[in-house]
């Protein structure tokens, strides 16, 4: 028997920093009022040139690096995002072409915020199959250019970035011990961008001004966070005959430090046992925890043989969790 473990990670995020301060420039909100209700300080912007794909290229070369290899070893590569370059072709697709893995098939996944979660799932279940080396899993995300600039509720929690990581075969009992993964689509429109796709094109004339952006039910969301972050940590361990006694770190989806609070309470773990870099970044949608993953391993705050668990939740409704051994 063999694992699949992640081999190789690497995260980016764009140079320009937009903070809290920026955005009382922009719309009616506060320092004070980010901080207190959400812990994020300051996010990252693209350059208006900058796309998901570059974000993802970026990322995906560090992953290869720490793994030591080349892009045509690549097979797959797996790219959740819910910001795309465009419709149609994959955003997995083009960034294939800007890293040269020349060898790889390549798709998109959307889970929206647990879409990292689901491709880490995807690309686990190929790589244990013997036709499959090198697998990349690819959170990229650039909400800048998807969020309304003029809504105070929504544009104040985002930012951009991309986390990747390599996954290989590796010695039984170490790697991915396994995932549980859960949606309900009757929340669809808790989260949502309700034109541009086929329902109501940009072209129609139904379409609204506003409609082309993210929106979100804050309050709605917030009920279901704070018990599918809980939910999803329990039904892994479960799933993979661990107790939560035994979690080295939670590395959970960096949407607002208040929700990751409740969910560790409801877990009855400590702070210290979590990771987050939400101030820094704000929320990055489904690169945040690639990225967050990212940083606690280059932070030393991860060590080989820790059992680690990743979370998320978000639009779809869709949540969900990997248990892994570092
Ligand atoms: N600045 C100042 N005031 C604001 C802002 C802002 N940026 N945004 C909203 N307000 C005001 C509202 O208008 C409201 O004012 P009112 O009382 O006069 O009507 C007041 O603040 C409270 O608004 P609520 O929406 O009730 O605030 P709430 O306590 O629910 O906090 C928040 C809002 C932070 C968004 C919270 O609901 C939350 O975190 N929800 C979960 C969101 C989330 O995690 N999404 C992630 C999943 S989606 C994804 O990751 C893609």
């Amino acid at each position: 028997m063999v694992g699949v473990g992640i081999v190789g990670i690497g995260s980016y995020v764009p140079p320009k920093i937009m903070t809290n301060e920026d955005l009382e420039n922009i719309v009616d909100t506060s320092n004070k009022w980010i901080v207190e209700k959400t812990g994020i300080i300051e996010r990252r912007i693209s350059e208006p040139d900058v796309c998901t794909s570059d974000l993802a290229v970026f990322a995906a070369i560090k992953a290869m690096k720490m793994a030591k290899i080349k892009p045509e070893d690549i097979d797959m590569i797996i790219l959740a995002t819910s910001s795309p370059d465009v419709p149609l072709s994959s955003t997995a697709g083009i960034t294939q072409n800007k890293l040269g893995c020349i060898n790889a098939s390549a798709f998109d996944i959307n889970a929206v915020c647990a879409g990292w979660i689901h491709a880490l799932e995807i690309g686990t279940k190929f790589t244990a199959d013997n036709n499959y080396e090198n697998i990349l899993v690819i959170g990229a995300e650039t909400y800048s250019r998807i969020v309304n600039w003029k809504d105070r509720s929504t544009c104040v929690l985002f930012g951009d970035g991309a986390g990747a990581a390599v996954l290989q075969k590796v010695e039984d009992g170490k790697g991915i011990l396994g995932t549980w993964i859960k949606s309900d689509g009757s929340g669809a429109n808790v989260i949502q961008i309700p034109a541009g796709g086929v329902r109501k094109s940009l072209s129609s004339d139904r379409f609204v001004e506003g409609e082309q952006y993210f929106q979100m039910n804050g309050r709605a969301v917030w009920d279901f966070a704070i018990d599918a972050m809980p939910e999803a940590v329990i039904n892994v361990l479960k799933r993979v005959n661990r107790d939560l006694s035994e979690v080295d770190m939670i590395i959970p989806h960096q949407a607002n430090l208040n929700i990751i609070k409740e969910g560790m309470k409801k877990l009855n773990l400590p702070m210290k046992k979590t990771f987050i870099n939400l101030q820094k970044y704000g929320n990055t949608a489904g690169a945040s925890v690639p990225i967050a993953l990212s940083e606690a391993v280059s932070e030393g705050k991860i060590k080989s043989g820790d059992l680690v668990v990743t979370v998320a939740f978000g639009g779809g409704l869709a949540w969900g969790a990997n248990a892994m051994i570092w």
